[in-house]
């Protein structure tokens, strides 16, 4: 079960990466994770762009979320939102349609107790626009994040581990459960 884990940051100390990471270490046996590495590097999205002059990154991006049996998406939030950066990459699937019926967790962190809240409304929201899965029982807020690293930046509050647990199981059990209907 191949897993795209997308984090919202561009941040090298980014909490919300280091969430993404630990989920890769506890996640159940059959999910391999893989983080999404190009975030940075997309260009602005344009119509023009869309589909003749798409960027070879682009390209890729289109080809890791096809091939993804699931993503987990892991935002900040910024001024009420999530940052531009994520929402650029998200314009880049709305035509190509690689996230049409795809199992999706939606994840938000922030330092305050809402959890990002208003940026994961929205995410959820333009992975709705996408036809995405979005996998009601893999969804997190994630308040006070701060407070639930180490001073390495690694998680390390057992309590956030085990809600990371159960939104993967019900990630695993929404893609084997569509995996039944299709086959
Ligand atoms: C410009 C800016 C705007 C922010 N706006 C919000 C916000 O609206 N809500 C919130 O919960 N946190 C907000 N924050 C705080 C972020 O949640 C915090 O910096 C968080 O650590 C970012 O995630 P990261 O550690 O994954 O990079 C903001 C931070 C910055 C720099």
């Amino acid at each position: 079960m191949n897993i795209l884990a997308v984090s919202g940051s561009l941040n090298p100390q980014s909490s919300n990466s280091a969430i993404l990471k630990h989920a890769a270490e506890i996640c159940p046996a059959e999910m391999n994770i893989i983080m999404y590495d190009g975030l940075d590097s997309l260009p602005h999205f344009s119509p023009d762009r869309d589909f003749e002059h798409s960027p070879l990154n682009v390209q890729q991006l289109r080809e890791q979320i096809k091939l993804a049996d699931g993503v987990i998406i892991c935002t900040p939030e910024y001024a009420f939102g999530m940052p531009g950066s994520l929402k650029n990459l998200l314009d880049w699937i709305v035509s190509s349609g690689e996230f049409v019926h795809k199992p999706v967790a939606a994840w938000s962190a922030s330092p305050l107790q809402t959890g990002g809240s208003k940026a994961h409304a929205w995410l959820v929201q333009v992975l709705n626009v996408l036809t995405a899965y979005v996998v009601p029982e893999s969804s997190l807020n994630i308040p006070f994040i701060k407070t639930r690293l180490d001073t390495n930046g690694l998680v390390s509050d057992p309590a956030l581990s085990t809600s990371l647990q159960s939104a993967l199981a019900a990630l695993a059990k929404a893609i084997n459960t569509k995996k039944d209907l299709v086959e």
